[in-house]
């Protein structure tokens, strides 16, 4: 190990995404101080939430700098320590950035066990997107069997999770995807009931004869037209737990919903919530998910991205939709 790739802000960008958005540079690799450990980055997550962190837009989170490393989750195995909570050989997963390697205190970093589910799940299903699945469905929706569950980007990391969720507490799953191939794999993989394909031009009406019941739940990933469709069909006192508006993500202007009468005389219960608001329910759900994954009970599925240089083109393909499942960058091999 010689030499460090790391992925930097390169300038902020006004609308989609550019490539030249990002630069890549090489340094050498840093020497861990006092209290410090390095960790050997294997795997990089690749999230919509890290388009908010390229803007300066009022936000949850403060902005990546221009010229700092890209922000990120990703799992390694620690190559140096002096700090007394972790030795070399052991796993981590944490907000480490797009780089080979990272220097930490070992603040926010969590130690993975290899031997019970695939390193890299710990950045999907048993990691932030499982979480987030987990906590705005069985917190904020709280569905009771026999209740229709609709959940949009329904193939991607956190609606995959949501929907198996859904029918582990005996309701019925709805995806909405975008195109045959997510929604046949969201059902003929993942198990849900049916899934609609709002590229088709259909939305209202598919989504009405895949939902005879109306709506009960609503999880929400994108916002735009495909929330405002929803709206026009939730039942009276459902539940929307407002997870993400990716459609507005890259747009100059935010969308205009039409629906919100929707909510007033359905007494509908909307909330927005973030994931790290609720770390005793993050413990909770990724201690559960763990499991579930290793027993073969959650399925999951991962786009990767080979190479860290990839990294930027991977990002913008996932927020056009070019992921199936987990987005992710393999940025070393695992032993
Ligand atoms: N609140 C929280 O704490 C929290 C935590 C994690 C994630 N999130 C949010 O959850 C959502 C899903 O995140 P994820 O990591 O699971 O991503 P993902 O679903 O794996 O990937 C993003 C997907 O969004 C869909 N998409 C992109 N543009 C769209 C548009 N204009 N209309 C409809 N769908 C569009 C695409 O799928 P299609 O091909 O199906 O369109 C794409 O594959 C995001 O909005 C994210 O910001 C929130």
């Amino acid at each position: 190990m010689s030499t460090n790739m790391q992925v930097l802000l390169a300038s902020r960008p006004t609308g989609w995404v550019q490539e030249s958005d990002f630069r890549i540079v090489q340094s050498p690799v840093p020497k861990p101080g006092p209290g410090q450990i390095l960790v050997k980055i294997h795997w990089l997550s690749l999230d919509p939430y890290m388009r908010g962190r390229m803007s300066t837009g009022k936000s949850y989170a403060k902005p990546v700098e221009i010229g700092e490393v890209m922000t990120g989750g990703a799992v390694g195995e620690v190559v140096e320590s002096s700090n007394g909570k972790f030795k070399a050989a052991d796993y981590v997963v944490g907000s480490l950035g797009w780089q080979q390697y990272a220097v930490s205190n070992g603040e926010g970093l969590t130690k993975v066990d290899p031997k019970l589910v695939p390193l890299s799940c710990y950045l999907g299903c048993v990691g932030m997107p499982g979480a987030t699945a987990w906590t705005g469905l069985l917190e904020h929706c709280k569905p009771l069997a026999g209740e229709t569950v609709v959940v949009s980007a329904a193939s991607g990391a956190v609606g995959s999770v949501v929907g198996q969720l859904a029918r582990m507490q005996g309701c019925r799953a709805v995806g909405i995807a975008g195109g045959k191939t997510k929604c046949d794999f969201a059902v003929e993989e993942l198990g849900f009931d049916a899934c609609v394909d709002y590229k088709a031009g259909r939305l209202h009406e598919d989504l009405k004869a895949a939902c005879p019941d109306g709506i009960d739940c609503y999880f929400e990933n994108v916002g735009g037209e495909v929330m405002d469709t929803v709206f026009r069909q939730l039942n009276a006192f459902s539940r929307v737990a407002l997870c993400g508006m990716i459609a507005d993500y890259n747009a100059t202007e935010p969308y205009g919903v039409t629906m919100m009468r929707s909510l007033l005389v359905n007494r509908v219960n909307l909330r927005g919530f973030i994931v790290s608001d609720r770390p005793d329910l993050y413990a909770r759900a990724i201690g559960r998910l763990g499991k579930l994954v290793a027993e073969g009970k959650i399925k999951y599925y991962e786009t990767v991205a080979e190479g860290l240089e990839n990294a930027p083109s991977a990002f913008i393909g996932m927020l056009k939709g070019a992921n199936l499942g987990k987005q992710l960058v393999k940025v070393a091999p695992d032993r």
